[in-house]
């Protein structure tokens, strides 16, 4: 069985462990090969914040929340060992403020310790009459790909650094299944107008006196660009661009003005932090993450396609759960193939 994977985000890396690991002492020979143009440090992956939080989404989608489950249960075994620290994975905490009382989020039993704010507490954020306090985790994207790609390469997961131009490709290299976790550029390999690119920008800054990650929401108004803080293991992220539509991923004066002023008017004393970095990348938005099984022909080759992007502003909060669900769509593959008994059911 041949596996290949394009894309060396979290979420193509993630899915190649996560089949590794289920299939690989019962499937033999597994050859999984990993394609991609972009490898860490480069992906939008190791670029983003790294809070376990589904920002700027709450459908109420009760799969994607499922999966947001599965990924904070999964994190969280780590949390406190010496692994969660070469992960780049631990705890955080941190407020949500909003500018008028708004429903609980639909992850609110998902993060830790989840309370309403008090009065005293929204003193700290004038402009700001209502929010949440919440512990949630850290998944440090420049830690935790370096450590999925040396799980994956110790276990014989082959890395090719090439732009895949089409599924056809890989299937004539004689792929059984291709994973489709190409984030943005999902739309390259096949035409998807639900796939819009939300951008972002963030400034890196060294202000190790902040402690917690602060997030301003103000949706009522229809703004989508509203600042956040979100400290890190060294380096505190200022953000909170999100531009739909817009495909740079060129630095903005503008925008780092407006997460400069914003930031620093919520935090003043973010004004003696040391700049040390900046960077804008896309957001794969869709209305819901497009995760689901395809099948290609062409002429005599048939490929089986699973798709798994569209994860918007939220890849590092969701990418375990959908990589466990991409796995299981291999498993009902392998059965068909009679590679694999299938599961007894429980009734
Ligand atoms: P990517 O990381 O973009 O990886 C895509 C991969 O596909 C790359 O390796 C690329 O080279 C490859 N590829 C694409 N097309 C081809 C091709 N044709 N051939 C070969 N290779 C190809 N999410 C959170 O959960 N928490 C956060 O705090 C957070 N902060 C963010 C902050 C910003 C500013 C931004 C922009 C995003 C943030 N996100 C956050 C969202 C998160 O970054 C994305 O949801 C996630 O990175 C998507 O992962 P991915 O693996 O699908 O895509
Ligand atoms: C983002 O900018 O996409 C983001 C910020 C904080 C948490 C999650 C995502």
């Amino acid at each position: 069985m041949h596996i290949a994977v394009i894309g060396a985000g979290v979420i193509g890396l993630s899915s190649a462990l996560c089949i590794h690991d289920r299939y690989h002492s019962i499937v033999k020979p597994l050859k999984i090969v990993i394609y991609a143009d972009r490898f860490t440090p480069l992906t939008t992956s190791d670029g983003a914040a790294g809070l376990w939080q589904p920002y700027l989404y709450d459908e109420g989608n009760v799969q994607e929340t499922k999966w947001c489950k599965e990924t904070m249960d999964h994190l969280l075994k780590y949390v406190h060992s010496e692994d969660g620290a070469k992960m780049g994975v631990f705890l955080q905490s941190g407020y949500n403020v909003v500018k008028g009382p708004t429903p609980d989020p639909s992850w609110k039993d998902l993060v830790l310790g989840f309370r309403n704010l008090t009065p005293r507490e929204l003193e700290l954020f004038p402009g700001y009459s209502y929010g949440w306090f919440n512990t949630a985790m850290m998944i440090e994207g420049r830690r935790y790909l370096p450590w999925l790609m040396e799980r994956l390469k110790e276990r014989g997961v082959k890395f090719v650094h090439k732009k895949v131009e089409s599924f056809q490709e890989l299937s004539k290299q004689g792929a059984d299944v291709i994973l489709n976790c190409t984030g943005i550029r999902a739309g390259e390999l096949q035409l998807d107008p639900k796939l819009t690119p939300g951008r972002g920008q963030i400034i890196k800054v060294k202000a190790p006196w902040m402690k917690h990650f602060i997030l301003t929401h103000d949706l009522e108004s229809g703004v989508y660009s509203t600042p956040y803080i979100i400290p890190g293991s060294e380096l505190v992220t200022l953000g909170g661009i999100y531009q739909v539509g817009n495909w740079s991923e060129e630095n903005s004066s503008q925008d780092h003005n407006k997460i400069w002023e914003t930031c620093c008017e919520m935090v003043p004393g973010l004004r003696n932090a040391k700049i040390v970095s900046e960077w804008s990348g896309l957001r794969p938005v869709r209305d819901k993450v497009r995760l689901e099984r395809e099948t290609i022909t062409y002429g005599p080759v048939k490929s089986e396609i699973i798709h798994n992007y569209g994860h918007g502003g939220f890849g590092m909060t969701i990418h375990w759960g959908c990589a466990m669900e991409a796995a299981n769509i291999v498993r009902k593959i392998l059965e068909e193939r009679k590679l694999l008994q299938p599961l007894k059911s429980s009734l």
